[in-house]
């Protein structure tokens, strides 16, 4: 079952009109959160971002956070499988078109939910390749838009060249991946490029600087050059479908030793315990 606008419906009957701004300009934003054993991962935190979202858009969120709480426990509840990810969409809504907002207009609102099937052991011993690109992207990348064609074309990139990511380099410097976040690690320090208006806030990337603090991992929050980048020890993407990975190939050179390395080690397990306390209502 999925959301559209006020019913709970098959998503094969799900209709919007052909005139949704959505669908027209891109005009709308979107949130993904992972939930894990039916509960949804860091909502409030995924709540807050979208409002964030919907604000530099300039678009009045049609729901308080209770009202989202409870839309995604339904949600959840009418889809199958423990481990889910919903997929929530807010559009300025149907109005004939006009790049100018409508003076009346009421918002589209969709949500999904698909199973989640994280990184498997393979993967995440192997470690995965990733390519660099330039970030052609615009200078509002902090909003979770739903207008994504330069992601889109980037991502097309690294499927092309058998990668599983871009890692983008705006004037010299790493933003983040098509669609993830990235970290660096340099002589055992972990590497976060400061968040701006050029790269997504992540959630999974606030938990990783969360988890590197209660365990003392060290890191500092510092604009990574693309010789950072090349000659890292360790390269680590996070998003919260795929969690945190290991890149250990970039344009085909190995990344440090070609595996995957110590610091994301501990992330990684610090980060599979979490989400089991979480699960329990403990918290980090
Ligand atoms: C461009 C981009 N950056 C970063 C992220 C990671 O954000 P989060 O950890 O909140 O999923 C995503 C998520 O899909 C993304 O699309």
């Amino acid at each position: 079952m999925i959301y559209l606008n006020g019913s709970f419906i098959p998503i094969e009957d799900a209709r919007i009109s052909v005139l949704d701004r959505g669908f027209i300009f891109g005009d709308g934003v979107y949130e993904v959160i992972p939930v894990y054993s039916h509960r949804p991962f860091r909502l409030t935190e995924h709540l807050h971002r979208l409002q964030k979202s919907l604000d530099a858009i300039q678009l009045k969120n049609p729901y308080t956070d209770i009202e989202w709480a409870k839309l995604v426990e339904q949600i959840i509840a009418s889809n199958e499988g423990d481990d889910q990810y919903l997929y929530m969409q807010v559009t300025r809504g149907v109005a004939p078109r006009d790049h100018a907002f409508p003076k009346v207009v009421t918002p589209t609102v969709f949500i999904m939910s698909s199973p989640l099937v994280v990184a498997s052991k393979e993967l995440i011993v192997a470690g995965v390749s990733a390519i660099t690109a330039n970030d052609n992207r615009w200078i509002r990348c902090d909003i979770k838009a739903i207008s994504l064609l330069p992601n889109v074309l980037l991502r097309q990139m690294a499927v092309d060249s058998g990668a599983t990511e871009t890692l983008l380099l705006r004037e010299g410097f790493l933003t983040e991946g098509s669609a993830s976040n990235v970290f660096v690690v340099k002589d055992k320090l972990l590497l976060a490029p400061p968040k701006s208006h050029l790269m997504l806030p992540g959630i999974t990337y606030d938990v990783v600087l969360e988890i590197a603090d209660k365990h003392q991992i060290p890191y500092e929050i510092i604009e990574i050059s693309e010789y950072d980048l090349r000659t890292a020890d360790e390269i680590l993407l996070t998003s919260s479908t795929k969690e945190i990975m290991p890149i250990t190939l970039l344009d085909g050179k190995k990344v440090g030793s070609g595996k995957p390395g110590n610091v994301f080690a501990q992330l990684y397990q610090y980060y599979q315990n979490y989400k089991v306390t979480i699960m329990r209502g403990e918290s980090l």
